[in-house]
């Protein structure tokens, strides 16, 4: 039988190395800090299961097909909402997504070309860059330090390169858990007036702050209306539901919509009804509450337990989200540590996939969210016995 015959975006493409990997913590004996995934208790279930049994019977429509922008009151609510972190938007400036993932996609969708050229962090969030290239994105990268990317190398790498799109997480960024700070926020939004290039501004994790500090997003900063802003309830709410939005430029806008209709028409209506009626009906920001301080508390857990292992590993320290990102000292293998680590039944994710050049094997991230206090512990010490095995 002669090959099928692929395109050429997919033909070198693999498939994204955390899934595979998640594939292998699925047994049940692994403590796996490797996913990115939320608490399964933290989901609001008695809650959900009321509401979506109420939108069901009294709004019958939503079982209809829905407009590709998305469910009018939540885009109203967005819009409202984000003000909270300095956007001033209208509800014609929101769409909603079927997750952020989506939004990302989107943009590429609407504005990558194959050989166009994207600028990212180096490291960044491992999906985004499979989807650019899955447009045949060429990449340019940008690297940062405690405080976030570098103003100066973005802006040096922006003019340079003079790419389409700059791909930016700038709150407990996946994977580093790193936060771009006030001063180089403000810097972004500003550098972007003199550029022809879109910032993807992705933040889904901007609320999952441990501190009282909430930054305003880079598009607060946004004179020039180059940022389209991308946030997801999966991390609030659940990401089962697929729910994220876009907050952006209308022309922009609409040509990520005309993406989304050929893409999936509109996003799952009951999902956008249920999330709706949860925030409508006040539960959103205690629910944010519990989940901070449930997470807050296992990233102490996590990080008291950092304290055993070898002190020439450097972790960073982040004050939210879910991730802690390791550097084990050069020359060692993130991949073959987890080899080790598998067989301890403890997993991780190393760090060479979330970088577009390569290289790096000696990283490694940690998700703090998914188990239980005492699973963090004990997992600890099984990371703990795969390093003395491994050295
Ligand atoms: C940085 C980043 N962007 C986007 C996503 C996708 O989120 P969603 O579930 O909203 O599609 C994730 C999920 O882990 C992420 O870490």
């Amino acid at each position: 039988m002669s090959e099928i015959r692929y395109a050429e975006r997919l033909k070198n493409m693999q498939g994204n190395v955390i899934r595979e990997i998640l594939k292998l913590t699925q047994q049940p004996d692994i403590i796996s800090f490797a996913g990115g995934l939320p608490s399964p208790d933290s989901f609001p279930v008695l809650v959900l299961a009321e509401i979506a049994r109420e939108v069901i019977l009294d709004k019958r429509d939503i079982l209809q097909y829905g407009t590709t922008e998305g469910y009018l009151p939540l885009r109203e609510f967005i819009a409202g909402w984000v003000k909270g972190i300095g956007i001033e938007a209208t509800t014609e400036e929101v769409v909603i997504t079927s997750g952020s993932q989506q939004g990302i996609d989107l943009i590429a969708k609407a504005m990558i070309d194959k050989g166009d050229t994207a600028v990212v962090e180096s490291p960044t969030y491992l999906a985004a860059i499979q989807i650019l290239k899955t447009y045949q994105a060429n990449f340019a990268v940008a690297h940062g330090d405690h405080e976030g990317v570098s103003v100066d190398e973005l802006e040096a790498t922006i003019a340079r390169e003079n790419p389409k799109i700059a791909y930016l997480v700038p709150t407990f960024q996946n994977p580093t858990g790193i936060t771009l700070s006030l001063e180089r926020r403000k810097a972004v939004g500003a550098l972007l007036a003199h550029h022809n290039t879109v910032l993807v501004e992705d933040d889904p994790y901007g609320r999952l702050s441990f501190t009282d500090e909430v930054l305003p997003a880079i598009k607060a900063y946004d004179s020039s209306q180059r940022v389209v802003y991308l946030g997801s309830f999966s991390k609030l709410v659940s990401p089962g539901l697929r729910l994220g939005f876009a907050v952006g430029e209308p022309s922009l806008l609409r040509k990520m919509v005309i993406g989304k209709q050929g893409a999936d028409v509109h996003t799952n209506n009951l999902a956008q009804a249920m999330v709706y009626e949860f925030c409508r009906r006040g539960h959103l920001e205690p629910h944010i509450q519990s989940i901070r301080t449930q997470y807050g508390h296992k990233l102490k857990v996590m990080q008291d337990c950092l304290k055993d292992l070898p002190a020439d590993i450097k972790w960073t320290s982040p004050t939210g989200g879910l991730f802690i990102w390791g550097e084990l000292p050069q020359g060692m293998d993130a991949g073959q540590l987890l080899v080790a680590a598998i067989k301890e039944k403890v997993a991780f994710i190393p760090g060479e996939s979330f970088y577009v050049e390569g290289g790096h094997k000696h990283t490694m991230r940690l998700n703090f969210s998914n188990a239980t206090p005492d699973n963090i512990r004990e997992g600890m010490r099984r990371l703990k016995v795969a390093l003395q095995n491994y050295r």
